[in-house]
Parts: structure tokens; sequence; C-alpha cells
């Protein structure tokens, strides 16, 4: 992954993260890059202070960002709790979007990731950002407060974004995956270890998987479509994918065979209209099976044939 960006403060919120981590090591080699998180996780400490991360700690759910720059450069905000405790997920998702904000008004602008979970499920309905919003994670009891907290920060980085001048971008997130993993990594050890893999009964499943390496190149952009007010798109591979495509390909590379488990109790499809972030932003780069053959390489090489 390169930097994308040479000689910036860059604050990256949720530094710890699966779609964070690699973004603020790769940002690290050009820029000062300040990773926030609570860094319950040292291992994952130790490796960004390793690639040059000045980490500190903060906690959204309680507002403590004190120990962040007040001027940064930028803000990429790819924190999200999901304890699925409801009080703490929406304080830190809300409260904490806003401390951020408050904080860091200076900031020439701030990237808010979201999440195209934040739509209510509409089978295969192909959603613009102006479609309609719903509890599309309800389904899953382990990410009960997901979408409605997104959908919560959504509003809360708005706010933050008049309320302090502070121009944004929210950037709704379809499926990232790359070498620090990601859905389809998780659909890959499922079918090593011979679990079925639940699909939604209204099949196929689609979604735009996009690479790591896109989402890294692509934030310039979407930094300079920051608005006062917040700009809102949808973030995603330009290529529309089932997970029963996936995985069977996923199957041609390793000689493993999924299974899939029809289910309603399981998100529906969630696809994206993605014209305003091709308009934005420019189209990704990384082409579905390419990016998968490398999340392979890179995470499982031995079970490649
Ligand atoms: N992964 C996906 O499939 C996916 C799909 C669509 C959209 N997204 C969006 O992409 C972004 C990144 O997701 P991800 O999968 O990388 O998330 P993740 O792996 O769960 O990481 C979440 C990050 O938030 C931090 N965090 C959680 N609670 C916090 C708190 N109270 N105070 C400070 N930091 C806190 C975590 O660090 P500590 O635990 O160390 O505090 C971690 O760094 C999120 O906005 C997510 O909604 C992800």
């Amino acid at each position: 992954m390169s930097s994308a960006f040479e000689g910036k403060t860059i604050v990256v919120v949720g530094a710890t993260g699966q779609v964070a981590q690699p973004i603020a090591e790769a940002l690290a080699a050009n820029n000062t890059v300040i990773g926030a998180a609570r860094f319950h996780d040292e291992g994952k400490r130790s490796a960004l202070e390793a690639a040059g991360v000045t980490c500190v700690a903060i906690d959204l759910a309680t507002g403590d960002v004190a120990g962040l720059p007040e001027a940064p450069d930028y803000v990429l905000n790819f924190a999200v709790a999901k304890s699925n405790d409801w009080t703490r997920d929406l304080d830190a998702g809300v409260g904490g979007t806003i401390a951020l904000m408050e904080h860091m008004q200076r900031a020439q602008a701030f990237l808010h990731c979201s999440s195209t979970a934040v739509y209510k499920p509409m089978g295969h309905e192909i959603f613009h950002e102006d479609s309609p919003l719903g509890d599309n994670h309800g389904v899953w009891p382990f990410l009960a407060t997901y979408s409605t907290a997104k959908i919560a920060a959504e509003a809360a980085a708005r706010y933050g974004s008049r309320r302090f001048s502070l121009k944004t971008t929210i950037a709704r997130l379809s499926v990232p995956y790359g070498s620090f993993g990601g859905w389809p990594a998780i659909h890959l050890e499922m079918m090593k270890n011979g679990s079925p893999i639940p699909v939604h009964s209204n099949q196929p499943s689609i979604y735009h998987p996009i690479h790591d390496d896109d989402i890294a190149a692509m934030l310039p952009g979407l930094l300079r479509a920051a608005e006062i007010g917040a700009t809102t798109v949808n973030w995603g591979g330009n290529d529309a994918v089932s997970i029963e495509q996936w995985c069977g390909y996923l199957g041609e590379l390793t000689g493993l065979s999924p299974t899939f488990a029809p289910t309603e109790a399981t998100i529906d499809s969630v696809q994206v209209n993605l014209d305003r972030l091709h308009a934005l932003v420019g189209e990704t780069t990384v082409s579905w099976k390419d990016g998968f053959r490398r999340m392979v390489e890179a995470r499982r090489p031995e079970l490649l044939v």
C-alpha cells in the first residue's frame, strides 16, 4: 500500500482497526501520523509504533480526546464501537464524533467513515445516497447496535461540520478487504473449517468489495470533496459481486468447496450506486479477482493451489 500524502499531519482515529491500521502504517512513511484508539491490544500499538505512528489513547464513549493535536491537516475517522451496548455504542458514535470535530475543528478536512449498513434492507434495490435508511444489520444479534449507531454518527458528523465549519465527507464503505482481513477473509476461514456460509435466501447477496489499496488511494479525493455540512458518498469497488460468486472464486483459488446456508437471519444484498463516488473521486483500480487472490496470498498462501 503506498502513501497518498506527503508531509502532512494526519490523525487516524480507530488506528487499530481492520481498515485503518494499514492506512496509518502506510501514511507514516511520508507524514506525521497520530493513531488514536483505546489500544486494548498492545500488539497493535507496537506494530503501529514500529511503522512510525505516534499512538495517542482516547475514548470516544466518554469524549476523552484531549491528547490529540488541535490543528492537524486531516482527520480520518475509522473508529466504530461494536460492544452491542446501546448507550456505549451510541455515545462513542455520536458524542465521540462531535468530540473529535470540536477538538480538531482547525483541520483542513475531516473524513468520517460510515457504512452501507445504514441503508434500509430492500432486497435487490440499488441504493443511492438519498435512499431510505434503516436497521440493516439488526438482523445479526451480535451487531444489534451497528446500523443505528452508524446512522446516528452520520447525523453527528453533519452537525459537527456545520457547528465547527469543518469541511467533512461521510463515506459509506461497502465491504473492505485485503491483507488485514475482511468479510471475504472470514468466509475463506469458514470454507477451510467446512462451516456453511450464511447467505440471504433472497439470493444472490451482492456487495461492492473494495481492496485496501483502493481505500488508501481514494483518501485524497474524498478529502478534496469535503464540504461544510458534509458530502455523503457511497464508497465501494467498481465490481458488484455476490458472496456466492466470491466464495466460488476463493474455491477456485484454493480447491475448497463452499457450502451455503440460505437464511432470512442474515443481511440482504446492499448493492450501491457509485456515480457520485466516480464523479468526485474516480473509480477503483484493483479488480476484485486480483484483489481476492492477493488477499489469499497475503493471509493464507498455503491454501493456494
Ligand atoms: N469491516 C467492515 O467490513 C466494514 C464494512 C463497512 C464499513 N465499515 C466501517 O469502516 C470503519 C472501520 O471499520 P473496521 O472494520 O476497521 O473496525 P474495527 O476493526 O472494529 O476497528 C474499530 C476501531 O475503533 C476503535 N474504537 C472502538 N471503540 C472505541 C472507543 N470507545 N474509543 C476509541 N476508539 C474506539 C477500535 O480501537 P480500540 O478497540 O483499541 O479502542 C478500533 O481501532 C468503521 O467506520 C466501520 O463502520 C467497516
